[in-house]
This record gives C-alpha cells, structure tokens and sequence, in this order.
C-alpha cells in the first residue's frame, strides 16, 4: 500500500509541497507560517530542519480540496459514491452474478496481516522530547499531537476502531487522550472501566492519507477503519502486530506509540486552538501512558493545524459531512445503521458550531 512518504513524492510531482531548509522552531513559528500557507491555498510544507530536532515536519498535507483529493486519489464526489457503494453492497442481498460483482469491489475491504513492516524499525532510542511535535497557537495549554490515528479494541467483542482524538503532550512519556464521551474510543473506555482493566492503545502517526481519513470519518461500529483504508486506496493496509499492547497497527506509520489508559486516571487538558475558530477551555480527560515508542528511520512527524477559517479540517470535513459529498456519506451511514439506531439519528444536522461557541467562549478568541 502507498504510504505517507508515497505521498509526498507525489506532491512533489505535482508541485504542491515546499520543502523548508531554515531552521523553525516548533513552538509557534512552524504553525504560524503554516497558518499564513493554509490561508493563502499554498502548498504542503515539508520542514527539514526543525529547530532543536533530527527530524522532519510535515504539515498542509490537506490544506486545499484539490491537494486533498488527489492525495486520496479521487474527488471528494467519488470518495462519498465510494462510501455509499460500500453499504448498498453490505447490505444487499446478492444472487451468484452479484456475489462475484460482491467479491470484486470488496476484495481489497480487509487487512493485510505481515509479521514486521518499516515502523519496527526501531525502539527504545526515543521519547516524547525526541519528536518534533508542535505548540500551534500561543494560548494553547502545550504542545499537541493533532494528526494521531488512536488505536483500541471493544474490551468485550474484540472489534476494532481507529478515531483522530488530539493528544497533548504532559512529559515525555504520557500525554492526554481528547476522546469526547461519545466518540467510540471513550467508549471502549468505558467497558474497560466497568471490567477493572486498563485499555490497550497504538497511536499511529504519520499514515497514507486514506487511513488518516478513516480514522476521522464517522464510520459506523463494528466497520474495520483500516479494511475502510483499503478498500479507498484500493490496496490492503499491511499490519503489524503490537509488543507491548495486544493491538495491530499500520505497518508503513512513521511513529507508533504503544501504551494503555487507566479508567480511573484525567488530567487538566487544553486550552487548544481549535477548528472552530476558538480555544477549547481547560476540562478533564483521560491520560495516555506510553510503553514503548517504534518508529521508522528516519521518520517523518505528521502534523494538522486547526485553527480559524479556513483551515486543514475544511477539506476533510466537506468529503464527510459539509458538502454534497458529505450528505451522500451521512445518508449512506445511516442506511447501514440498523432501524433502532436509526431512529435516534437526528433528521437534520444543522449545528453551527461556530454560532454556539463564539457566544460561550468569547474570551478563548485566539
Ligand atoms: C484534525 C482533527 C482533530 C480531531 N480531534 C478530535 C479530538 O480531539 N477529539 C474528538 O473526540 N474528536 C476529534 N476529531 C474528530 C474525530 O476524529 C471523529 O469524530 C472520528 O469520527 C472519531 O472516530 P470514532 O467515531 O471512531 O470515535 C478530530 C478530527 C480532525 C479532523
């Protein structure tokens, strides 16, 4: 499967990324200069030599629809008849001729289990302080990991789910896990709790832009984020397993941190500049405690900068929920739900959550 490094050279063919020789500290100035990039529709910026760090920083990867969409190599239209595809055939009932029709578009919605791939490349040589992870905005609470694709298991069934959830970064080895209550991560949290256990997580970071998207998109339970992955990119997402925790993760990431959550542990997270335009206030959430860290050589630190319009999100949220294509892929959702959950749905979704916010948290204004 093409990786984040297949990526990047194809910005480079096309002429979309500008590699950064200064050096840039990752305390505000990387962001800022990303910022001015994003809100001019400039290209991707590779920098090579953060201020202090080994290693580079890659940031924009989604900054314009069209950067975005050939990343995933294809509009966000055909993304959204893709996902729609997906559920009309799951929840068809085929005969022969469709079972093979079946069999070929779903061929590549799987994994592809391997004993070792590049991410085990190395650990132990590493911490949190090695990393070139960034302080975007000046009242954010630290430094935040804000392109993590977080890894857990159902404690009770076993199935899987990969959300985006920012992490910020408290020491060297622990960091906060922004799940919201009602995201699927939280949940599994939840199920750990009531079984007295800690919960497992792989944090994978820097990834193919396709399963960067999975993890993001609102799937429905039970729906393998990395199976999703590959059935876009049209390849299987090699995995590997994990040592310390009893998770698989992408092979080809450039970073993965495993470690686990304690149910009965929260630390003050934020304030954090957020897409909306605003800082998220300081609340309490769970803590991340790594136990090992594997990376490539070499790696790359990928990194989103949210912040006010226009921002990195625009182009992911527009495939999954603003635009046509995000309509299509709701609609598409809640098809596949069953009856009883699609009942609780609500009709529209119309919050604006910038209207909401900006009246609450006025004096967060970055
Ligand atoms: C850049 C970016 C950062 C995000 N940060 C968070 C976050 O900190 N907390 C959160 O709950 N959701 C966050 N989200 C949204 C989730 O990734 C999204 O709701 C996803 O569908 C969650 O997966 P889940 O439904 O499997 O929990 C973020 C999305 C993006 C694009």
């Amino acid at each position: 499967m093409p990786d984040l490094r297949e990526s990047l050279s194809l910005l480079r063919k096309n002429n979309d990324i500008r590699e950064i020789n200064d050096e840039f500290n990752t305390v505000l100035e990387i962001s800022s200069l990303a910022n001015y990039y994003q809100k001019n529709n400039g290209p991707a910026l590779l920098f090579n030599k953060p201020q202090g760090f080994n290693n580079k920083v890659i940031i924009g990867l989604f900054g314009t629809q069209r950067r975005f969409e050939s990343l995933m190599g294809r509009t966000i239209n055909e993304i959204s008849d893709d996902f729609t595809s997906l559920f009309e055939t799951i929840s068809s009932k085929p005969g022969i001729l469709d079972g093979l029709k079946l069999f070929s578009k779903l061929k590549n919605f799987s994994i592809n289990d391997v004993s070792s791939g590049p991410v085990k490349h190395s650990y132990g040589d590493i911490t949190l302080d090695d990393i070139p992870i960034l302080k975007n905005w000046p009242k954010d609470g630290g430094k935040f990991i804000t392109a993590p694709v977080v890894i857990t298991k159902d404690p009770e069934t076993g199935t899987y789910n990969a959300g985006t959830y920012r992490m910020q970064v408290y020491d060297s080895e622990t960091t906060g896990m922004h799940w919201q209550t009602q995201k699927t991560g939280a949940m599994h949290l939840l199920k750990a709790k009531k079984m007295h256990r800690n919960l497992d997580v792989a944090v994978a970071i820097g990834v193919h832009p396709s399963i960067m998207f999975s993890s993001i998109s609102p799937l429905p339970e039970g729906i393998d984020e990395m199976a999703f992955a590959g059935y876009l990119s049209g390849q299987k997402v090699p995995v590997v397993h994990g040592d310390t925790v009893d998770l698989r993760y992408p092979a080809e990431s450039e970073i993965v941190l495993e470690g686990y959550v304690d149910p009965e542990e929260t630390k003050e997270e934020g304030p954090f500049g957020d897409h909306t335009g605003y800082y998220t206030p300081v609340d309490m959430y769970p803590v991340f405690h790594i136990k090992r860290i594997y990376h490539r050589e070499n790696f790359i630190y990928h990194s989103i900068l949210v912040g006010k319009y226009w921002n990195e999100d625009v182009p992911i949220g527009r495939a999954i929920e603003r635009d046509v294509g995000g309509k299509m892929i709701i609609d598409a959702t809640k098809k596949g739900m069953s009856e009883g959950i699609r009942r609780e749905w609500p009709e529209k979704i119309e919050v604006d959550e910038n209207e909401i916010l900006k009246e609450k948290m006025k004096k967060y204004v970055l």
